[in-house]
């Protein structure tokens, strides 16, 4: 019996049990994911009690994706570069880190469109937080001639380019430059919290897109949100937020369990399941 779960605050409404569930149906592994929401002020004493609870692994979600990170007896090289750890592998009491955000997101795209990171394309990433973070250093570990980085605040942006040992060409921009320069793009990400249900507003207006850009979204709710609808209308190619996030869940099951998951076969039936939460 796999024993897996999600930490975080607050987590109720996570869609992490259901993809699961189906990935272990999909590979035939009997087991269970659980929530273990942990209040910030009981963190220690949680964590200390969720090592004694024989898990095979865990996601972990906001708020504690750094904060994990003193729990852990190891940590990937590529979760330890971004700061960040959003899956763990418990072998007996020994926990070790990963970070399968940016990883999923790249699989999927290039799943989606194997030619959007193929050398000489320029990439532009709209916001800076953690969600950006990861893609950054994903994206920069691809072909991409270039990957700018667009924020509200513009020294957030500065500080994820800074952060990273210099592999690849990079601006910082603010929202005004970005909505200016878009059509000099081939891939266009949208990372920030702005068109997540119930808001219905665009980051930043799109005027003009390159031909045959593609432009993804990390918000899944809505499955199309303004920003994907507009660029579409620009004659973009779409890539959705919650294939990302499938992906993304493929990846941390491959690490507890080194099956072979698919997200392509649960595609639609997430789709389902979207509509109706
Ligand atoms: P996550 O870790 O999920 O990426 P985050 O760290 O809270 O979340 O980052 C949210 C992103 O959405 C940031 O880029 C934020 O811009 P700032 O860094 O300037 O705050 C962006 N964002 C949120 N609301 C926004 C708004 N109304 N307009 C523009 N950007 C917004």
């Amino acid at each position: 019996m796999l024993k897996l779960g999600l930490i975080g605050y607050p987590i109720q409404h996570s869609l992490s049990p259901w993809i699961h569930e189906q990935l272990m149906a999909q590979q035939n592994v009997k087991g269970s994911y659980e929530l273990f929401e942990i209040q910030p002020e009981n963190f220690n004493q949680e964590i200390k009690s969720l090592k004694n609870s024989r898990l095979d692994g865990f996601n972990v979600t906001v708020p504690y994706k750094e904060k994990i990170i003193p729990y852990l007896d190891e940590i990937d090289e590529s979760a330890r570069a971004l700061g960040a750890v959003n899956t763990v592998k418990c072998k007996g009491d020994q926990w070790i880190g990963y970070n399968t955000d940016g990883l999923g997101f790249v699989d999927s795209l290039i799943h989606r469109y194997p030619e959007s990171t193929k050398y000489g394309n320029k990439a532009l990433i709209l916001g800076s937080g953690g969600a950006a973070r990861g893609i950054y250093h994903a994206l920069a570990d691809t072909s991409l001639q270039r990957v700018d980085l667009a924020n509200r605040t513009i020294e957030r942006a500065e500080e994820i380019i800074q952060d990273r040992p210099v592999t690849i060409q990079s601006n910082a921009l603010d929202l005004h430059q970005a909505s200016e320069r878009m059509v000099d793009y081939d891939l266009i990400i949208q990372t920030t919290t702005v068109g997540m249900s119930p808001d219905t507003n665009v980051v930043v207006p799109i005027k003009d897109l390159k031909e045959g850009a593609v432009v993804c979204d990390i918000v899944y709710r809505p499955i199309k949100t303004k920003f994907l609808k507009t660029a579409q209308k620009h004659g973009a190619s779409l890539h959705f937020g919650h294939e990302m996030l499938l992906q993304q869940a493929v990846y941390a099951f491959k690490i507890w369990t080194q099956t072979k998951p698919e997200a392509e076969p649960l595609l639609s039936k997430f789709e389902e399941k979207l509509k109706g939460v």
